[in-house]
């Protein structure tokens, strides 16, 4: 069975991007026909500035959401990133076959980092090593496939390129992972930019359907949502971004296609509402869930103990191999007390 690893970063609350780009497919196809893998990667929560109690709070958050969006421990694996040393440690070794050129080609760490200059602020080296990590997250797991968004497609390459080098210079040891672009779900654009993605990062409220969201906030956000010059509902991503988006989370939360409900609907209000209910109806069950999860912390802790252990237990002889491969001295494993005398 193929293994797929994802993982998601708990840098600001989760978004209806987040579930309807990657959550819903992960535990509605993935859990079930792939030995899945789901990582809250918080060491990536620091990589530019953060804050220490908002991170764990986001953490614990991101798991009772990835619990409560479907994911059964049953069935899958869930944990935490830091539980597991095995990224750290194989995250090193892979720094030693990537290049800095390499990584200073990234375009996200080209798009961050001159943002964060521009504001007078100081770039972490975090920053620009992130992708080796994030390449450690995937190859300590032996993951053939890696379902993420299209901004993440450039670091799996990585991933891949690191591999395949590191096989060839110090031997078959990882396997080459290809990034899978989700089949079904919609690439959620923000309400109020709809040309870039509803991201959570950049918490600038207005345009973002928080997974959390009440009713109210949900149906005030998406009947605020720009939408473009011109009355007749038509679905055309380049020319009336706007109203397309509107479209495809209509379609991505009831099943049908943004050509036809384009059709259906006589305005741009009618859409609107229409989408702002087809979400709140979405998230209902997810928000249920996730109260009743809270209700219960003993039930998520122990799920990410169990989660970490059987990560652990993965990740361990391949980041094992990794370190014996490249030259590092494998440590003398303690005598037995007996044998000891
Ligand atoms: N970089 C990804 C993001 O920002 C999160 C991530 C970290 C990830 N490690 C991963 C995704 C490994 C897939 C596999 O969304």
């Amino acid at each position: 069975m193929t293994r797929v690893f994802s993982g998601v970063k708990p840098t600001g609350h989760l978004t209806l991007g987040n579930y309807l780009g990657a959550m819903r497919q992960w535990a509605a196809v993935d859990q079930h026909e792939a030995d899945a893998v789901f990582c809250i990667v918080d060491l990536h929560g620091m990589t530019v500035d953060h804050d220490p109690a908002r991170l764990r709070r986001l953490t614990r958050q991101a798991a009772t959401l990835l619990l409560a969006a479907g994911l059964d421990p049953e069935l899958c694996t869930v944990f935490v990133q830091s539980h597991v040393d095995e990224h750290a440690r194989l995250s090193y070794v892979l720094e030693c076959v990537a290049t800095d050129g390499e990584m200073r080609r990234m375009i996200q760490y080209k798009d961050k980092s001159a943002r964060e200059r521009a504001r007078g602020g100081s770039v972490r080296l975090s920053l620009l090593t992130y992708p080796v990590l994030m390449a450690a997250d995937i190859l300590a797991y032996g993951a053939g496939e890696v379902p993420v968004g299209d901004d993440q497609a450039q670091h799996v390459e990585l991933a891949r390129d690191l591999a395949v080098r590191f096989n060839q210079r110090y031997g078959h040891t990882f396997v080459v992972p290809k990034a899978t672009l989700p089949r079904v779900a919609a690439r959620v654009m923000n309400l109020q930019e709809p040309t870039s993605k509803m991201g959570k990062s950049d918490d600038s409220g207005p345009g973002i359907v928080y997974l959390l969201d009440e009713p109210d906030v949900v149906r005030r956000k998406v009947l605020r949502a720009v939408t473009d010059s011109g009355r007749e509902v038509v679905y055309d991503r380049e020319g009336r971004p706007g109203v397309a988006n509107l479209l495809e989370i209509l379609a991505a939360c009831t099943g049908g296609n943004p050509e036809s409900l384009a059709s259906v609907h006589q305005s741009y209000g009618a859409l609107k509402k229409d989408t702002a209910e087809a979400v709140i109806e979405a998230l209902g069950p997810v928000q249920a869930r996730h109260k009743e999860l809270c209700a219960d912390p003993g039930y998520v802790e122990e799920v990410l103990r169990h989660g970490a252990e059987k990560a652990r237990a993965m990740a361990r002889p391949t980041v094992d191999t990794a370190y014996r491969a490249i030259g590092l001295l494998p440590p003398v494993a303690e005598p037995a007390l007996n044998a000891a005398r």
